[in-house]
């Protein structure tokens, strides 16, 4: 691993800021392997090194993964002019600057959202290739046929051309607005809506349920995040 300078260290974590670590430093509250650190520009190895502040030992996390239950009204964005944006509810003790969301959701749809500062696990959840599932509750504005369920399930051409690659669907509730579970392995632009769109239909609410292998946890309300379990960062990616 590259060392690092003991600000940046500190600085990443997002415990202390810059400043925050000179002033430490001044006041001799920070000890690498059991020496009180001089300068805040020493070069560390943040996997080894023993790094206390107060004399409280400080791990060091490289990566974040936050499992999100996104509300309605809110972006998935890191910034935006208008609307709260998916990083704004993340609490201060989970933030990181350099977080992000994994894959968008649209501003009307709810549940789970992947937060993380790790760029390669990102890049491998939302690559075509890496064939990780998405799972979704999607409520229409009316009944479809089932020779209209059957063209989704192939792969339905959407108004633009584009042939959708073929999906898993279940009616889970059948009424005058029924209820279906979706499985993508694609994630176009409004793909669901675009995709009920092409039958005729409006899509009245969408959630998302699951990535890969792991399921929105059910206890987590809307708007809040949590930290996922390594068990759950591995199963993500398990289909
Ligand atoms: N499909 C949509 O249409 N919207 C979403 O937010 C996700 C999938």
């Amino acid at each position: 691993m590259a060392t690092m300078r003991l600000d940046r260290f500190f600085s990443s974590q997002e415990i202390l800021s810059r400043k925050e670590v000179k002033e430490a430093v001044r006041k001799k509250e920070i000890t690498v392997n059991g020496q009180i650190a001089n300068k805040i520009e020493m070069q560390i190895d943040p996997q080894t090194a023993q790094v206390c502040y107060k004399g409280q030992a400080v791990l060091y996390e490289p990566f974040i993964y936050l499992m999100m239950n996104k509300p309605q009204g809110v972006v998935c964005a890191t910034e935006d002019k208008i609307h709260k944006t998916v990083l704004d509810l993340v609490p201060k003790e989970l933030f990181r600057s350099d977080l992000f969301p994994a894959g968008r959701l649209d501003k009307d749809t709810v549940g789970f959202v992947l937060l993380t500062n790790d760029g390669d696990f990102a890049h491998r959840i939302l690559s075509p290739k890496s064939h990780v599932s998405k799972r979704y509750e999607v409520r229409i504005d009316g009944r479809i046929t089932a020779q209209e369920e059957e063209l989704l399930r192939q792969g339905i051409t959407l108004a633009d051309g584009y042939v959708c690659k073929p999906c898993t669907l279940t009616l889970i509730d059948d009424c005058e607005n029924p209820v279906y579970e979706i499985i993508l392995i694609e994630g176009k632009y409004h793909q669901i809506k675009r995709m009920f769109g092409s039958v005729g239909r409006g899509v009245l609410f969408l959630k998302r349920t699951h990535i890969g292998g792991v399921e929105l946890d059910k206890n987590l309300p809307e708007c809040r995040c949590r930290k996922m379990m390594h068990k759950e960062i591995d199963q993500i990616l398990c289909k």
